[in-house]
């Protein structure tokens, strides 16, 4: 049976808009070691529009949100604590990275587009919460008019033979529920729908795109409407049946509202690589729309009107935390008034060996446990000693200090070489227990490391 009730209890996440700072951080607390600075200060910006949100109009209207600058070197977790902000959000949240974006007038995308994704994203939240909402009333409705086509109504003349097809049609709704009819062929009359695919090859322009919005509205409009019968299978038919019902239940006029007033008080955009852009001399090539593109982006964050296809968007209250590595530019080579609209500065620090070992093992993805459920898939039980990690540690930071600083990232490098041959051998293995000690960590990594060119390599 292909359907069942949607919208049954899923895996309950907290949600990020109730959470108190020091909820947040230790929501985050189980991804990223350390870091508490960079931490503590997206906590205290969540807050403060939840804060903002309850204020009289008045005052809430003249409450700019604090934007965040997270500067830190490579592999510390700055990407890291953005996705798993998104994960816990329920405001809409996007992360982009500033290298995507072109100066308006040039080919490419314009830094608006970073509006209209973010509503887009907004448009599906809320519409996913409508389908929750309607999914029953939509099954219900489909089993129906599956029924109807089933066992068609022709007008029944007496009592008698009215209550027989009313049994014959519970009889067949059994049926239907236990998945017994999956594969009669019924014939269906379906409104094609256009693909985006037709459309993609115009993405991604300036012009075009708002053009390619319009297009795709009236394309739609036109050829939607075109019914087409068609055969298939009971299973496809209830399922396509179920999602025509939800589009009838669904009032999308609604979502859009919901969602753009949702973008204005609550959105999020992760701005990645910001130092990427930093520089202000015009050269050639890439270089010559960097400083246009920052200067793109100082409305947007100041607060403007961004045209989207539901409607126009005011970006005064949107969130933004921008991050860079800035190991070549500096956060001084934005431009001022760039620089002045990120007025939280926060600092990752680099990452120690201490902060290796917890990397490797605390974190509900670290690495030791996604070594561990891999391979017991394979009937293989592998654990490390402590000391086994420690080394594991020391290497990593060995290999950082001698070569390049590339953070927890290492960590992947040394664990994929380290356990190369494990990963190798182990369907062929007849021992299924493997036990990576200190011995056998020094065994596979310490000729690597010593030679600093193999290194360079391997790690
Ligand atoms: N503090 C940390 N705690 C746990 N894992 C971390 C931490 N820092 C980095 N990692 C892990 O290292 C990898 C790289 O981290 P991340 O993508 O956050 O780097 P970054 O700071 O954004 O670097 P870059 O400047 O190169 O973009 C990720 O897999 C992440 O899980
Ligand atoms: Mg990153």
């Amino acid at each position: 049976m292909l359907y069942s009730m949607l919208g049954a209890a899923e895996g309950q996440q907290p949600k990020l808009d109730e959470l108190t700072p020091r909820q947040i951080v230790a929501e985050l607390d189980k991804y990223i070691v350390g870091q508490t600075e960079a931490k503590r200060a997206v906590a205290i910006a969540l807050r403060n529009r939840i804060r903002r949100q309850r204020l009289a109009p008045e005052i809430a209207e003249e409450v700019a949100p604090k934007n965040i600058l997270m500067i830190g070197p490579t592999g510390v977790g700055k990407t890291e604590i953005a996705r798993r902000l998104a994960r816990l959000a329920n405001s809409p949240f996007l992360k982009v990275e500033a290298t995507k974006f072109t100066e308006v007038g040039y080919v490419g995308r314009d830094v608006e587009s970073m509006v209209r994704d973010l509503v887009e994203i907004a448009v599906d939240m809320v519409r996913m919460e409508k389908l929750d909402e309607v999914a029953g009333k939509a099954e219900i409705n489909a089993e129906e008019r599956l029924l109807d086509i089933l066992l068609p109504r022709h007008g029944a003349r007496g009592d008698g033979e009215q209550e027989q097809m009313q049994r014959t049609r519970e009889k067949l709704r059994e049926q239907l529920r236990q998945g017994k009819l999956d594969s009669r062929m019924v014939e269906l009359e379906v409104r094609e729908r256009l693909g985006p695919v037709s459309f993609q090859l115009i993405d991604g322009g300036n012009v075009l795109e708002e053009i390619d919005l319009n297009i795709r509205d009236m394309m739609s409009n036109l050829m939607g409407a075109r019914p087409k019968k068609r055969k298939m299978r009971v299973d496809e038919a209830i399922d396509y049946l179920i999602s025509e019902e939800e589009q009838k239940l669904i009032d999308m006029d609604q979502v859009a509202r919901i969602a753009i007033e949702r973008v204005e008080q609550s959105g999020i955009i992760f701005l990645d690589e910001i130092d990427k852009i930093a520089g202000r001399e015009s050269g050639h090539g890439p270089d010559v729309s960097r400083e246009g593109v920052q200067r793109d982006l100082l409305p947007i964050i100041e607060g403007t009107t961004v045209n989207t296809r539901y409607g126009m968007i005011r970006t005064d209250h949107i969130l933004f935390v921008a991050a860079g590595a800035f190991h070549v530019s500096k956060p001084s080579d934005l431009i001022p008034e760039l620089q002045g609209r990120f007025p939280i500065r926060v600092e990752l620090k680099p990452l120690s060996e201490d902060d290796f070992i917890k990397i490797l093992t605390e974190p509900k993805n670290a690495l030791v446990k996604q070594y561990t459920a891999l391979l017991e898939t394979e009937g293989v039980k592998l654990s490390f000693t402590d000391d086994a990690v420690v080394e594991i540690a020391r290497f990593a930071a060995a290999v950082n200090e001698s070569t390049e600083n590339i953070g927890a990232r290492r960590l992947h490098t040394i664990m994929e070489a380290l356990l190369e041959e494990i990963s190798f051998e182990a369907p062929d293995l007849r021992r299924k227990k493997i036990v990576v000690d200190a011995e056998y960590v020094r065994k596979m990594l310490a000729d690597i490391v010593k030679d600093q060119d193999l290194s360079r390599y391997i790690l």
